[in-house]
């Protein structure tokens, strides 16, 4: 068998300007970094609340290794059930106020088996068109029908459930807020339609969690939905700084999920230390509310200053600012130029959002410094000011 393929298909890529290369980052996550050897203002990390680098976390994790060992020695269902699993779970259903929830190991294993195990054949799941690619793939691990809606569109989730309605079951799935856009959907909106038309509601918090409602329960949280959504997702490795996932909802849902979702079952569960740095996390994120406040204060400077210079930013609501471009090249191109003046700014083009919306995803940290984001603003200017041709959508 020939592998031509393989460097064919590079090629193509390249061809196409859409060749993705690893960065390499020496030190810790913070809101500089060293990247391939210099340091820049990271505009590009989901550490929100920046906390990946906290002590706090790392003496929990230092500690529970001291205790518990590094690895957990096999999947949940077997031996690897251990104290701080169930710990860390407990006070997750506390945190999102439901009567359970699980730990997954990522959140996109949890996405493809919490689809998988909820919906299959004869069944129809509503999902937004700018859902993450985690839940594009459990729609289609499931065997379910997807239909999916533009984005944030009642009227065409309503079409849709209307035309779901001799199916056996139908799940509306949504992220809360958007990976790539940083918008919020219309939660209230999509439970009332999900009442009205006999549909579950799943609801994927990777960018809520941490960031949104009172104690940073998330978007559910904020808008006092926890009791009419089933099944609430989020991550461990976004604004709480550490890595995992999990599911909170009801303890029949969770013991399903125990029984029934592979990718639960059929992995060896996650390590000490990374439960204990997530319980580190929880006490923070609830107990240093100035965290979000820092985060709101520095997401309001950097978009005031870049609609001051002229940039055009997407409609975000969130610490995820889509400065958009349009074409791939261009995107690249400027971001490139602003990483050379020591701004790091990921370029996000196609598979990762539809062609022609290319756009450069900012994100801010509750510790970006006024300084960091000022000279960011200089930076963005001098660039513009530079490169028109690079930065005119
Ligand atoms: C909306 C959304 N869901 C799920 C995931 C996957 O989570 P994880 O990184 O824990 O696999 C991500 C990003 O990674 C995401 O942005």
């Amino acid at each position: 068998m020939t592998a031509d393929f393989i460097s064919a298909e590079l090629k193509a890529l390249q061809d196409a300007g859409l060749y993705r290369r690893l960065r390499r980052v020496e030190g810790d996550q913070d809101s500089t970094l060293t990247l391939d050897g210099r340091e820049v203002i990271n505009f590009s990390s989901n550490n929100y609340l920046g906390i990946a680098n906290h002590p706090a976390l790392a003496a929990r994790a230092k500690a529970a290794i001291d205790l518990y060992g590094c690895g957990s020695g096999a999947s949940r269902l077997i031996s690897g059930n251990m104290t701080l699993h169930e710990e860390l779970e407990a006070k997750l259903a506390q945190f999102k106020n439901t009567e359970a929830a699980l730990v997954f190991n990522s959140g996109f294993q949890a996405n493809i088996g919490i689809l998988a195990t909820l919906a299959g054949e004869g069944d129809v799941i509503l999902s937004d068109a700018l859902n993450h690619a985690s839940i594009i793939d459990g729609c289609r691990l499931s065997k379910a029908q997807t239909l999916v809606y533009a984005h944030c569109d009642l009227k065409g989730l309503e079409a849709g459930l209307k035309q779901a309605a001799l199916a056996r079951r139908r799940l509306i799935v949504s992220e809360t807020i958007f990976s790539m856009d940083g918008d919020e959907a219309p939660l209230a909106d999509i439970v009332e339609l999900a009442e009205k038309y006999d549909a579950m509601v799943m609801v994927d918090e990777a960018h809520g969690t941490g960031v949104f409602g009172a104690n940073g329960a998330g978007v559910v949280s904020k808008w006092g939905l926890a009791s009419r959504v089933l099944v609430q997702m989020g991550t461990l490795g976004k604004a709480l700084g550490g890595f995992g996932a999990y599911v909170a909802g009801s303890r029949d849902l969770c013991d399903l999920l125990i029984n029934r979702c592979r990718s639960f079952i059929f992995t060896t569960s996650l390590p000490p230390a990374v439960m204990a740095m997530a319980l580190a996390a929880l006490d923070l994120v609830q107990n240093e509310p100035e965290r979000r406040a820092a985060l709101q204060h520095n997401c309001e400077k950097l978009k005031a200053g870049l609609s001051r210079s002229g940039f055009e930013l997407g409609k975000s609501t969130s610490p995820i600012l889509p400065l958009m471009v349009g074409d791939a090249g261009r995107c690249m191109a400027l971001s490139a130029a602003l990483l050379e003046h020591g701004v790091f700014a990921q370029g996000i083009r196609p598979p990762t959002v539809p062609v022609g919306t290319s756009r450069l995803r900012i994100t801010l940290m509750a510790t970006h410094s006024e300084a960091q984001i000022e000279r960011a603003l200089n930076i963005f200017e001098e660039v513009k000011r530079r490169w028109p041709a690079i930065t005119t959508s």
